[in-house]
C-alpha cells in the first residue's frame, strides 16, 4: 500500500503491459495516473515520454514508461530536466537505480520482458529508497551538466 503518485505512460508496443502494471498497481493501493496510448494504433514513442516526464517533474511522482524496448522511452524521457529514467531488465538494476541514481523514471521493454518479471521490476523500483550520502553530489552533478547543456 502506498500514497506515492505513479504516473504511466506507453506506445503501442508497450500499452498491453502498461495496462497491466495499472491494475496491478490500483490493487496495490497506488494511486495512478495513465496518460496512455490505449490501442495499437502507432503512436511516437518520444511525445508519451516527454508528457510523463514534465508531469513526473513537475510534481516529484514517479514514471512508468512501457515501450518495445524501454529504450526509446528513456532515451527521451531523459532529455527533460530533473528526470532520471532508467530502463531496467533484471532486478538488480532495477534496485540500484533507486539506491544509487535516484531514478524517477522506470523504462520497462514490452518485448523483452514476461508480465511476471516486469511486475517484480515495478515492486522493487517502487519499494527502494534513495541511500543518499555520496550518491547526491554525482546526482548534482548530473543536475549541472542539464543547466549547462541547457536541457529543459
Ligand atoms: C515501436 O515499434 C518501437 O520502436 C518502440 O516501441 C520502442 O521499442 C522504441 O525504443
Amino acid at each position: 500500500m502506498s500514497n506515492k503518485l505513479i504516473i504511466l505512460g506507453a506506445d503501442h508496443g508497450g500499452f498491453l503491459l502498461k495496462n497491466e502494471i495499472r491494475e496491478y498497481l490500483k490493487q496495490n493501493g497506488y494511486t495512478v495516473e495513465d496518460l496512455g496510448t490505449n490501442s495499437a494504433d502507432s503512436v511516437n514513442y518520444a511525445n508519451i515520454a516527454a508528457e510523463v516526464s514534465h508531469e513526473v517533474a513537475a510534481r516529484g511522482a514517479t514514471g512508468i514508461l512501457v515501450c518495445g524496448t524501454g529504450i526509446g522511452m528513456s532515451i527521451a524521457a531523459n532529455k527533460v530536466k530533473g528526470i532520471r529514467a532508467a530502463v531496467c531488465s533484471e532486478y538488480f538494476s532495477a534496485k540500484y537505480t533507486r539506491l544509487h541514481n535516484d531514478a524517477n523514471i522506470l523504462c520497462l521493454g514490452a518485448r523483452v520482458l514476461g508480465s511476471g518479471l516486469a511486475l517484480e521490476l515495478v515492486d522493487v523500483f517502487l519499494n527502494t529508497e534513495f541511500e543518499g550520502g555520496r550518491h547526491v553530489e554525482r546526482i548534482a552533478c548530473i543536475s549541472k551538466i542539464e543547466d549547462e547543456e541547457h536541457i529543459g
